[in-house]
């Protein structure tokens, strides 16, 4: 048997994707191996989304490309977001890679393979999705499996280069997200998540339309007990439909993952976002009003092109009014392509973005804690998902509805289990909780 180890670099799309790969090499007679040294076929999944991602699939593909010149019959794959933009002019740079496989040409890795295994050097980054078979799936043991609903996005954000390396917005059928949703469940999974850059749009482009809502509708039809969420939000395709439906689904988790990106009205629409920071409170507002217990997460960017230090202000404020409850943060990096990037004159100088990202991540540390302190005392549902050993003490590992994380000391594994806690103390990344018979 041969063998293939896959290195997944960014977001959860890239994870799904990869255990997609796996499940199609497998059938093509490789197994699954955790140490690349051992494998026969190496394959890099690539991020784009800062600069800083792109140059570790380079320098990953670097170290590879040395290893061939021992063992020549060693294939390397360049996968993912990088390869969609990169194309033919990879081999320039890396002369040894075999395959560079673009983000919609995922379903035709087992013919390229074959391909490649024939002594060919293949380019495949059609901007054309390939259509998508019943294929196996070999997901990370886990009790959440993802399911991604929709790829791609319409928003060109000026920022952003995932509406270049992904692609315009496609719905998947509903009948094959169901399918691969029953079998994961039969398989034991217990969480799905929904996966798309932007889930709220779901369903514009089918025919008939559809929507989240409907989507969610049919997945919390199923039989089981499991629970339901969905990632990416974008604020404004927010729905009062989509809300209501989160509050009569009982199987719909209380979380929504909403990038706000600045808290600066000015900044907003030099980011060619779609709403002012008056509307996205207003969207915050509504849910948190309407969902007792609500987690809200959302995205920030520091030192945008231009941004001031008021501006940057109006960011840390927003993140506190909003009592946002966890928030990714990250220093801007110009991407090729997009708009942004060309404002070269606005640039930040380094040191400012710097000091800025350690402001706003120590201004999330507070919002997390605080977050988390409403909960000591209370009564919460928990999914186990690991058992560990912290420090000699055995800790199961788990997370509520609302996708906070506890901590709860017990000895036996009861991984995929629902269990009643009661939150004891709260940590400023998790909670610590004692289990309740
Ligand atoms: N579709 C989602 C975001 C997907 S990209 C949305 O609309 O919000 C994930 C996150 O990466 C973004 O929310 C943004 O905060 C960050 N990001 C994207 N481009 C970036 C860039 N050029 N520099 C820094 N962060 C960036
Ligand atoms: Fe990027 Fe904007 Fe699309 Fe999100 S909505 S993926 S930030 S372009
Ligand atoms: Fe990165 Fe592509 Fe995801 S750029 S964040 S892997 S969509």
């Amino acid at each position: 048997m041969k063998k293939v180890y896959i290195e997944t670099l960014g977001c959860q799309m890239n994870k799904s994707d990869a255990e997609r790969m796996y499940g199609m090499l497998e059938h093509q007679g490789y197994t699954q191996t955790d140490e690349p040294r051992d494998a026969d076929m190496l394959v890099i999944n690539t991020c784009s989304i800062r600069q800083l991602s792109e140059d570790k699939a380079y320098s990953q593909i670097g170290v590879w490309g040395k290893w061939k010149k021992n063992r020549p019959d060693l294939k390397i794959v360049f996968a993912g977001c990088v390869a969609q933009q990169a194309g033919e002019k990879l081999f320039r740079r890396a002369p040894y890679v075999d395959l560079v496989l673009g983000t919609q040409r995922l379903y035709e890795l087992p013919e390229l393979v074959k391909r490649i295994e024939n002594g060919e050097r293949v380019v495949s980054i059609e901007e054309k999705p390939y259509e998508e078979s019943d294929i196996q799936i070999n997901r990370v043991k886990s009790v959440n499996a993802w399911v991604p609903i929709m790829e791609g996005c319409n928003n060109f954000c000026t920022y952003c280069i995932v509406p270049y390396t992904r692609g315009r917005e496609r719905s998947r059928k509903p009948e094959l997200i169901l399918n691969e949703i029953k079998k994961a469940l039969n398989e034991g999974f217990k969480e799905i998540t929904l996966l798309g850059q932007n889930v709220d749009s779901y369903g514009k482009d089918l025919e008939p339309h559809q929507n989240l809502s409907w989507l969610l509708r049919q997945i919390n039809a199923l039989e089981g007990k499991f629970r339901i969420r969905f990632v990416t939000s974008y604020p404004t395709d927010i729905t009062e439909e989509l809300i209501d439906t989160v509050i009569e689904l009982d199987k719909v988790c209380e979380y929504f993952h909403i990038p706000m990106q600045s808290g600066d009205d000015y900044v907003l629409k030099k980011m060619n976002r779609r709403y002012d920071y008056a509307t996205y409170k207003k969207i915050c507002e509504n849910i948190r009003s309407r969902i007792p217990d609500v987690t809200i997460t959302s995205d920030f960017i520091a030192g945008f092109p231009g941004e001031t230090e008021k501006q940057f202000q109006n960011t840390l404020r927003a993140m506190s009014e909003l009592e946002l409850d966890y928030s990714n943060t990250a220093a801007y990096s110009p991407r090729e392509k997009t708009v942004a990037a060309k404002w070269v004159d606005l640039y930040i100088p380094e040191d400012v973005k710097t000091d800025r990202l350690a402001r706003l991540n120590e201004h999330n540390r507070e919002c997390c804690l605080k977050s988390n302190q409403k909960y000591v005392g209370r009564e919460m549902e928990v999914l186990v998902e690991k058992l560990e050993n912290h420090d000699g003490q055995s800790i199961i590992t788990g997370r509520t509805r609302n996708n906070k994380i506890v901590h709860i000391p017990y000895d036996k594994d009861i991984t995929g289990e629902f269990i009643n806690v009661k939150i004891t103390s709260a940590r400023t990344w998790y909670l610590r909780g004692e289990m309740i018979n």
